[in-house]
């Protein structure tokens, strides 16, 4: 038996002032589009935002249902938008944020696990890493550099041999 080790390392910042201008842009726009969540059950608003290569912003928020299930993540809605809207273009930087209107929402939050293995689908399609913005309202705000470290040991296409 031998052991093998997964680091993982991300960047933490005090907030969001402390951001390079363009991921600060992003993370702004992320808190913004919270407002679009379709939340009236959770009370619980993300947003997601998507800078793609070609310099498009794609949004996405979560969307609830009577029926709970069905409901979507913001980061899932966001990755569908934009590989319908732009299906060959690369998504390099995602910022996620959220509004918690029962709660706190002054800590980042990060993806389900739903939305690691959809995230990592994206970036293997590329095979470009998607770099994550995350970030409350106000706080602190992380960094990961690439979406599959969200994700060790996963499951990819490369099983199906497709
Ligand atoms: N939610 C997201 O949109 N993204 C996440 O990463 C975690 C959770 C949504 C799902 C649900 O509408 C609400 O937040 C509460 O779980």
């Amino acid at each position: 038996m031998k052991k093998e080790d997964y680091k993982f390392s991300f960047e933490v910042y005090d907030a969001i002032d402390e951001l390079a201008e363009a991921d600060a842009v992003l993370l702004r726009q992320a808190r913004e589009v919270t407002q679009f969540a379709h939340a009236p059950y959770s009370h619980f608003r993300v947003g997601a935002v998507a800078a793609l290569e070609n310099g498009q912003i794609v949004t996405g928020t979560n969307q609830e249902n009577a029926s709970f299930p069905i409901g979507l993540c913001a980061e899932r809605v966001m990755l569908a938008s934009s590989s319908s809207l732009f299906p060959g273009i690369p998504i390099k930087t995602i910022a996620i944020s959220y509004n918690n209107e029962k709660g706190d929402s002054s800590h980042p939050i990060s993806p389900c696990g739903l939305c690691r293995q959809s995230l990592l689908e994206y970036e293997a399609k590329f095979k470009e890493p998607i770099r994550i913005i995350l970030g409350g309202l106000q706080g602190k705000v992380y960094i990961i550099e690439k979406a599959d470290m969200l994700l060790p040991l996963s499951f990819t296409a490369n099983e199906l041999n497709v």
